[in-house]
């Protein structure tokens, strides 16, 4: 297998087409396990396409570290942020937990954590299920067919902006921001071609002045938790409390919202499994991380190396960009039985989607609870479901799914 075979792994367009990229990492797996990849336009990095070496590599934190950096932008854009920027470059303007290690990494996880928890989950379970059952409501009355993929959209967003307290009138701006950091070379959510830092600067005043609202009057809730943290005595410096906020409103949203799209259109696909679903609502639990395995929102996050070291026969040195592809690891013929079978009562099931090690999925149960929830509610009053058109899949190497669904259907009187 060439370089340039690998080099895909970077095309947008690649991710839009669902079956051939997962033909694509069959086939790097198959060839290497560790590939390097040097693609003209972007910094030289290695692949890693193996379940077991992305695992080893994330729990390795002390010698493979989250910082500098965590997607893997091309140059173009990188110059485009930092045009934005002024000439700085992101990390300038705001910083979060995907970008720390060690004990600085483990302090500000600390600030949300027990927000995140599964005993955390038992205070917001009420409410993200009424969530869910409004977003049915809206199926229900748009009388029998939608695109599939808005209301997949928005019910995960309107989960997180509650939970930061951002009002509904401003979460267009939210969703923009996050589709245009995220996804931001697909051509349906950033049309102008917006870098990423743009769209970060847009919101910055935004939160600023949210967070001293709630310096000044502080409350019992998330959003007021982490204006207020403090680390060695300090409130966090502005980009470090802006870039929480961040993280917060735009890892927790469109992540889930594919997820929940791609798993509509895994079941549509495999109609079989839909019905053992439907006979056997138990079986939720297992279907949710089938749906998460088979979907893997998230498509890679980057680990630089600390020091010269050997993976997989291969000499790492200090400074190389090893890209963890999750979506590779979770259909390793080595981890699963049938990976390219789509089985709601799967088990066992180590995926990968959230990631492992200290830097694991922090919203994992949010996420969780979100998919359970929305899918009990739709299995239980949407029935005869069918696709009137192709779905549509984001072009982007970094977060995406299915953006668009139309679907027919009936409600369950
Ligand atoms: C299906 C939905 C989701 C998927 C697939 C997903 C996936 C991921 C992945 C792959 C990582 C990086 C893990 C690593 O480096 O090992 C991550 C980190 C993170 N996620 Fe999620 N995520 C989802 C939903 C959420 C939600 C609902 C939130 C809520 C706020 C959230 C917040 C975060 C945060 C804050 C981090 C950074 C953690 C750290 O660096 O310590 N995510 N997520």
């Amino acid at each position: 297998m060439s370089s340039a075979e690998a080099e895909a792994i970077v095309d947008p367009k690649l991710f839009a087409d669902f079956e051939r990229l997962n033909l694509v990492l069959r086939d790097l797996r198959q060839a290497e396990r560790m590939h390097r990849v040097e693609p003209e336009g972007f910094e030289p990095f290695w692949l890693a396409v193996h379940h077991e070496d992305i695992v080893a590599i994330e729990k390795a934190s002390t010698r493979f570290l989250s910082a500098p950096r965590q997607p893997l932008f091309s140059l173009a854009h990188q110059e485009r942020s930092r045009k934005a920027g002024g000439g700085s470059d992101s990390s300038h303007f705001i910083r979060n937990v995907t970008a720390m290690d060690g004990e600085e990494h483990r302090a500000y996880r600390e600030i949300s954590q027990a927000y995140f928890t599964p005993k955390g989950m038992e205070a917001v379970a009420a409410s993200v299920e009424n969530l869910a059952k409004e977003f049915i409501d809206k199926m229900v009355d748009a009388g029998g067919e939608c695109d599939f993929a808005r209301i997949a959209m928005n019910y995960p967003l309107r989960v997180i902006m509650s939970l930061l307290g951002i009002p509904q009138s401003d979460e267009p701006m939210m969703l923009a921001m996050t589709q245009q950091t995220l996804s931001g070379d697909d051509p349906d959510f950033n049309k102008e071609g917006t870098s990423g830092l743009a769209a970060v600067l847009n919101v910055r005043d935004y939160f600023m002045r949210y967070i001293e609202q709630l310096r000044a009057n502080p409350q019992d809730n998330l959003a007021s938790v982490i204006a207020n943290a403090r680390i060695n005595g300090e409130l966090l410096p502005e980009r470090d409390v802006f870039g929480y906020f961040f993280i917060a409103a735009t890892a927790g949203h469109d992540t889930t919202s594919y997820a929940i799209s791609g798993g509509l259109h895994a079941l549509l696909e495999h109609p079989a499994e839909l019905a053992k679903l439907r006979a056997n609502p138990a079986l939720l639990h297992t279907a949710v991380e089938e749906i998460l395995r088979w979907t893997t929102p998230v498509k890679h996050f980057c680990r630089t190396a600390a020091e010269d070291c050997e993976v997989a026969g291969k000499a790492i040195k200090k400074g190389d960009i090893i890209l963890l592809c999750y979506p590779s690891a979770n259909r390793d013929e080595g981890s699963f039985d049938a990976p390219f079978e789509f089985r709601v009562d799967r088990r066992p099931n180590r995926q990968l989607a959230f990631g492992t090690g200290p830097h694991v999925c922090l919203g994992q149960y949010l996420a969780r609870l979100e998919l359970t929830c929305f899918f009990r509610e739709l299995l239980a009053r949407i029935d005869d479901i069918e696709m009137t058109a192709p779905a549509r899949f984001v072009e982007g190497h970094f977060v995406g799914g299915v953006k668009e669904l139309p679907i027919r259907y009936n409600v369950i009187a």
